[in-house]
C-alpha cells in the first residue's frame, strides 16, 4: 500500500550509519567522507557489486538530506535528533549493548529513556525501509543498532525477505540475561527469516536464548560455519540462525598493497621512523575493547626488561576517534595517551620516540602503506566479533614478511590459527608472543604468513556475502515449497 507496484529497491541493505557521513566544514558547507568501522569496509564493496539500497544515518545530528544515488548506489538517510543520537546512539547502542556484547568490559547502563528512544529510532529505520523496498524485496538488517527492525518491519512489510546480521559478539547467555529488556530483544531478531553471526557460538547463545525468553521450539544439533544452521519454529514460520565469519576484499587489497606507490611510501614510513629493525604497528578505532592499553603496557615491560631494545624498535599507533562523548571512551583516551607519554618518557631519546601516536583517521593508501611498512602487526582485542585490520594485514603482506600477532578473544582467532596467539588478560602471553614475532627464524614466519594468506584469500567478503545471501534465498523456497505442501 506504501508504495506503486514496481517501485522501489529489491536489494535493500539497512545500518545505523551510511557509508559516507556528512561532514559539516567551518564555512557552513558540508562534504560527504568515508565512515569509520568494519560494517562499512566490509560492506561496501558488497554493495557496489549488487546495486541496490542503503537506508542509516548521515552521521550528524539535526539534518534532514535528500536521498543521493553515487554509483548505481542509493542512499537514504534517517535523520536523528541531537537527543536520539544521545539517547539511542551514545546510550543504548554504545553504552548498553556495546560493553553487554563485549563481555562486560565496562559496566553496561540500564537506563529506560534510552530504550524508549532505541525502541523509537529502530521504528523509523523499519518505516523508511518499507518505503524504500520494492514488493518481494530483499532487506539485509546489520548489527547491534538494529536488532528490533526486523520484527518491526515484517509487520510492516510481511511480502519482504528479511536476513539479519550481527557484526559484533553475541554474549554468553549468563550475560545477555543481564538486559532488561532481554526478550524484547529476542524477538525483534526473530522477525527476521535468516539471523548471522561470526561464530557458531554466538548462534548457539541465541538458539538457547529463543527457547528460553521466547518460548519457540528449536533445534538442538550444533551449528557450523557456514553449514548446518539453527532453527526456530515461530509459528507457522522458520526462522534460521547461521555462523558467517565475515572477511574483507581481499583479492582488492593484496592487488592494491604491491602497487609501487605503496611500496615507495612504506619505505618513506621506514626512513621517517629512523629506519628502525622492527616496526610495530597498531591500527583501531579508539575504543576499550581493543586492548591498545595492553599492548602498550606488553611494550613498556619488554622495554623495562631489556627483551626489546629501544634504539632498534618503534611502535606505531594509529587511532580513529570514535563515539567521543561516550563517558568510558573519554577516560580511556586520556589513559592511553597518558600511557604513551610514560612510554616515551622512559626510553625515548630526543628525536626518536618509541611509541607514535596520531589520533585520527588515516586514508585508505596511506593506511596500506603502514601495513606493508610493518614488522609485527599487534592485534590483541579483550573481546572483538572479528576484527578486520588482522586480515587486512595479512593481505598486504604478499612478500611473506610480516608478522600478526592476535588476541584468541577475536573472532579472527578462530581462522587465523598461524598466528602468534595470545590471551589478553595474560601480560605474559602478550609478551612472549611479541618476542617470538620479532624473533623467530625467517622461515618460520614466512610459513606463517603463507598459511594466514591462502585463509584470507579464499575467504573474502564476496564468499561471506554469497553464503549468507544464499542461505536467506534458499531458506524462502524451501519456506514457500512447504506452505504450498
Ligand atoms: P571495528 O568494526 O570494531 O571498528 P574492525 O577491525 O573490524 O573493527 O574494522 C575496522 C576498519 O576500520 C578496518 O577496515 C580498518 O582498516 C579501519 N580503521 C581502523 N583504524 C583506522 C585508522 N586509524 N584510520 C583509518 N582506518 C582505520
Ligand atoms: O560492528 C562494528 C561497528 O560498531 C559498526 O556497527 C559501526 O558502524 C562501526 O563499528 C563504527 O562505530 P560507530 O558507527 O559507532 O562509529
Amino acid at each position: 500500500p506504501l508504495r506503486e507496484r514496481g517501485a522501489g529497491s529489491g536489494f535493500v541493505v539497512v545500518a545505523n550509519r551510511l557509508p559516507v557521513d556528512l561532514e559539516k566544514l567551518p564555512d557552513g558547507s558540508s562534504r560527504w567522507k568515508r565512515s569509520p568501522g568494519g560494517l562499512v569496509t566490509a560492506l561496501e564493496p558488497v554493495l557496489r557489486s549488487n546495486r541496490g539500497a542503503w537506508v542509516g544515518w548521515a552521521g550528524v545530528p539535526d539534518v534532514d538530506v535528500d536521498p543521493i544515488v553515487e554509483d548505481g548506489l542509493e542512499l537514504h538517510p534517517v535523520p536523528l535528533s541531537a537527543q536520539e543520537v544521545a539517547d539511542y546512539y551514545e546510550g543504548f547502542s554504545n553504552a548498553t549493548l556495546w560493553p553487554l556484547y563485549h563481555d562486560v568490559i565496562v559496566r553496561p547502563v540500564y537506563n529506560r529513556t534510552w530504550w524508549s528512544a532505541y525502541v523509537q529510532v529502530n521504528r523509523r529505520f523499519a518505516e523508511e525501509t518499507a518505503k524504500v523496498a520494492a514488493e518481494g524485496a530483499t532487506v539485509w538488517v546489520q548489527d547491534y543498532q538494529l536488532q528490533l527492525v526486523p520484527k518491526m518491519l515484517r509487520m510492516l512489510r510481511p511480502d519482504l525477505t528479511i536476513g539479519f546480521f550481527l557484526h559484533i559478539p553475541f554474549p554468553p547467555v549468563e550475560l545477555f540475561m543481564q538486559m532488561p529488556w532481554r526478550t524484547e530483544i529476542v524477538e525483534g531478531l526473530l522477525g527476521a527469516d535468516l539471523i548471522g553471526f561470526h561464530l557458531p557460538g554466538g548462534a548457539q547463545n541465541f538458539l538457547y536464548l529463543a527457547r528460553r525468553l521466547a518460548g519457540q521450539p528449536t533445534s538442538r544439533g550444533t551449528v557450523g560455519v557456514r553449514s548446518k544452521m539453527g532453527v526456530v519454529q515461530v509459528g507457522f514460520r522458520t526462522v534460521r540462525v547461521g555462523a558467517f565469519p565475515i572477511s574483507i576484499d581481499s583479492a582488492g587489497l593484496d592487488e592494491h598493497s604491491r602497487r609501487r606507490s605503496v611500496r615507495e611510501r612504506a619505505a618513506r614510513i621506514r626512513a621517517e621512523l629512523g629506519s628502525p629493525k622492527n616496526i610495530l604497528l597498531g591500527v583501531d578505532r579508539l575504543d576499550y575493547t581493543k586492548g591498545i592499553d595492553i599492548r602498550l603496557n606488553a611494550l613498556e615491560e619488554l622495554l623495562a626488561e631489556g627483551r626489546v631494545d629501544p634504539t632498534e624498535t618503534v611502535m606505531v599507533q594509529l587511532a580513529t576517534p570514535s563515539r567521543e562523548r561516550v563517558e568510558s571512551y573519554i577516560q580511556m583516551r586520556g589513559d592511553i595517551e597518558r600511557q604513551v607519554g610514560r612510554i616515551n618518557g622512559e626510553f625515548a631519546r630526543v628525536g626518536y620516540p618509541v611509541v607514535h601516536y596520531l589520533h585520527r583517521p588515516i586514508a585508505r593508501e596511506e593506511l596500506i602503506s603502514f601495513f606493508v611498512a610493518a614488522d609485527v602487526m599487534l592485534v590483541t582485542p579483550l573481546r572483538d566479533g572479528m576484527n578486520l585490520v588482522a586480515k587486512e594485514y595479512v593481505a598486504c603482506h604478499s612478500g611473506l614478511n610480516g608478522t600478526l600477532v592476535l588476541s584468541e578473544f577475536t573472532g579472527a582467532a578462530a581462522e587465523l590459527r598461524q598466528s602468534y596467539l595470545c590471551n589478553p588478560h595474560d601480560l605474559d602471553s602478550v609478551k612472549d608472543a611479541i618476542v617470538a614475532a620479532l624473533t623467530d627464524d625467517r622461515e618460520t614466519r614466512r610459513r606463517r604468513m603463507r598459511s594466514l594468506r591462502r585463509q584470507v584469500l579464499a575467504h573474502d567478503v564476496d564468499r561471506w556475502a554469497r553464503a549468507f545471501l544464499d542461505a536467506l534465498a534458499q531458506g524462502q523456497v524451501a519456506g514457500k515449497a512447504l506452505m504450498a505442501d
